[in-house]
């Protein structure tokens, strides 16, 4: 790199999310409600380079056209480019993530806005929010197959989303007493597969599976009025029925069930996975800071490779949003 080459860089900082109740059914227009997952973050840098765009990550390096795994994010990368009229060669791209991949928490999303960002820096320009939608959602589209727009939404905002496709989101004022604690099995799974068996289930049985469907969005419903009304036992419970509608869906797991078991079993007032499911992670509610501790311990000797522990009301520095 030379020495004028250095001196221009680009920055892009993206969270996540944590789907609170609604995956899956949100793909079937039904409301979701989701939040900003601001635990762990994804960070992209942009140096110039010479010759064809290279990737710097945990999961790739290398040349960004020679990356099956990382299409996603090339197309998006091509079609910004395309659009602020520039090339999407000499590009480096350096990627660093705490947030787990292929775990439910909007990783693919976080990434992808996070490259938008650093874009966007990197060539002084601004897009508004219905531009930057479209540019994630390129990505996203091609992870997800048949993506709501949930993740992508909620990981541009800064407060808990109600959600409905294709609709502007809600903003939800979360003002309730408890802790959410967020926690990963350690397991990958694939949001496209878990996506297209839903699919395919609507096809092979489709009463059945349109009544989970529905009752998905009447709890996503439910939980929305409690949350207004600060029920956090309610919610608890309806996110208890939400997981044994997402289990007829059978998107969960093994493990992911055992989670959920071993959270209510150490006093949680409800439990349930979230996102895609197949794997990733399960979140729970308590009500106060010492049970979500006694819950995360648990899930962390029932095999939880990480636990996070966030306020779901108060302005302490763990708030969720
Ligand atoms: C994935 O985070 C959420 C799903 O509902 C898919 C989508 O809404 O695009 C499983």
């Amino acid at each position: 790199m030379d020495a004028l080459a250095q001196t221009k860089q680009g920055i892009g900082i993206a969270h996540g999310k944590v789907i609170l109740i609604g995956e899956h059914a949100v793909v079937y227009n039904m409301p979701a409600i989701a939040l900003p997952f601001t635990a762990a973050t994804v960070s992209v840098s942009i140096q110039p380079c010479t010759g064809e765009s290279y990737i710097d990550s945990a999961y790739y390096t290398g040349p960004l056209a020679s990356s099956e795994q990382l299409n996603h994010l090339h197309q998006m990368i091509q079609a910004v480019c395309t659009y602020l009229e520039t090339s999407a060669d000499g590009l480096y791209f350096t990627i660093d993530s705490s947030l787990p991949a292929e775990r439910g928490v909007g990783s693919s999303a976080a990434v992808a806005s996070a490259t938008l960002r650093a874009l966007c820096d990197y060539f002084d320009a601004e897009l508004d929010e219905a531009s930057f939608t479209h540019f994630v959602s390129i990505s996203e589209n091609m992870v997800h197959g048949q993506a709501s727009g949930i993740d992508t939404e909620v990981i541009f905002q800064q407060s808990p989303i109600y959600f409905t496709k294709d609709q502007p989101p809600e903003t939800l004022d979360l003002q309730l007493s408890g802790y959410l604690i967020t926690a990963d099995t350690g397991v990958t799974g694939s949001t496209k597969e878990a996506v297209a068996d839903i699919q395919q289930l609507l096809i092979d049985y489709p009463t059945k599976t349109l009544e989970a469907i529905q009752q998905l969005g009447q709890l996503a419903n439910q939980a929305k009025e409690v949350i207004l009304s600060g029920n956090i036992k309610q919610l608890g419970q309806i996110l208890s029925n939400s997981h044994l509608q997402l289990k007829q869906l059978t998107v969960s797991s093994p493990e992911l069930d055992q989670l959920v078991f071993t959270a209510l079993q150490a006093g949680a007032l409800g439990a349930k996975l979230t996102g895609s499911g197949r794997g990733g992670c399960m979140i729970a509610l308590a009500a106060t800071e010492a049970e979500a501790q006694q819950i995360a311990d648990a899930l962390q000797q029932a095999g939880a490779t990480q636990t996070w522990i966030n306020s779901l009301g108060d302005s302490t520095d763990d708030n969720l949003y």
